[in-house]
């Protein structure tokens, strides 16, 4: 009698600069992930045998997959569980993907982050609003939060908010942008999300994965 054929585990990766890290971490762990370096415009990648389809999504997108189970497991920036909740397990951090999350304005700009004036509250353009926001209150400050997509480092030069709060890495955006960091709120690194039922039912496939990728972790973090 045939063999029935094993489901693939679904894997939910992010596109854009954190591929390329994630690509030699994933080799370590001993998944093949050479499906993931082929220039194309496929969503869905697999190299044949290996038993993973790996979905090439935005990064934001990839904890919703995780939580309806339509992938096992996924990487995500931890600013994403930050700004939003999911019901997903999360286990392992990465270590890749290192950046912060900070309060930036203007070089030479005198900005009182302590406002607490509810009819003058401070402008703060961002993409994280939730962060944003919870950042503030934790010091009694009022903001008006201004929620923009990307190129977030525009805002105050051209008027649209007081300051910004953003992901920095190299810290060259800024600079090029004549802006400073004013503040850091927190560290983010990439971590692994899990379906917590999938972690049930398909444990004996995916908790030897998520050793793997724990243990190559270790690797480059030490
Ligand atoms: C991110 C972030 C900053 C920049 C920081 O933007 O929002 O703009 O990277 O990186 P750096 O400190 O190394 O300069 P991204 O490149 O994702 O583009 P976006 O502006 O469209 O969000």
């Amino acid at each position: 009698m045939p063999e029935a054929s094993v489901r693939p585990l679904v894997f939910a990766v992010p596109k854009g600069r954190i591929l390329k890290k994630l690509g030699p971490l994933l080799e370590r762990a001993g998944i093949d992930s050479s499906a993931l370096t082929s220039d194309d415009r496929r969503l869905i990648r697999e190299e044949p045998g290996s038993g993973i389809h790996f979905l090439l999504l935005k990064p934001d997108d990839v904890p919703t997959y995780v939580e309806y189970g339509a992938a096992d497991i996924g990487i995500v920036g931890r600013d994403v569980l930050l700004e939003r909740e999911y019901d997903v397990y999360s286990p392992v951090d990465l270590g890749i993907g290192r950046c912060r999350m900070v309060v930036a304005g203007e070089k030479g700009q005198a900005y009182d982050l302590s406002a607490t004036r509810p009819g003058a509250p401070l402008r703060v353009a961002t993409k994280f609003p939730t962060i944003a926001r919870q950042h503030f209150a934790r010091r009694g400050a009022q903001i008006e939060s201004i929620f923009v997509q990307g190129s977030v480092e525009l805002a105050p030069l051209t008027g649209l908010a007081d300051v910004i709060v953003d992901l920095v890495e190299t810290g060259e955006t800024l600079r090029q942008n004549g802006l400073v960091e004013l503040e850091t709120i927190c560290d983010v690194s990439s971590v692994v999300v899990a379906n917590r039922v999938g972690l049930k039912l398909e444990a004996e496939r995916l908790r030897p994965l998520l050793d793997a990728i724990a243990s190559a972790t270790e690797e480059v973090t030490t």
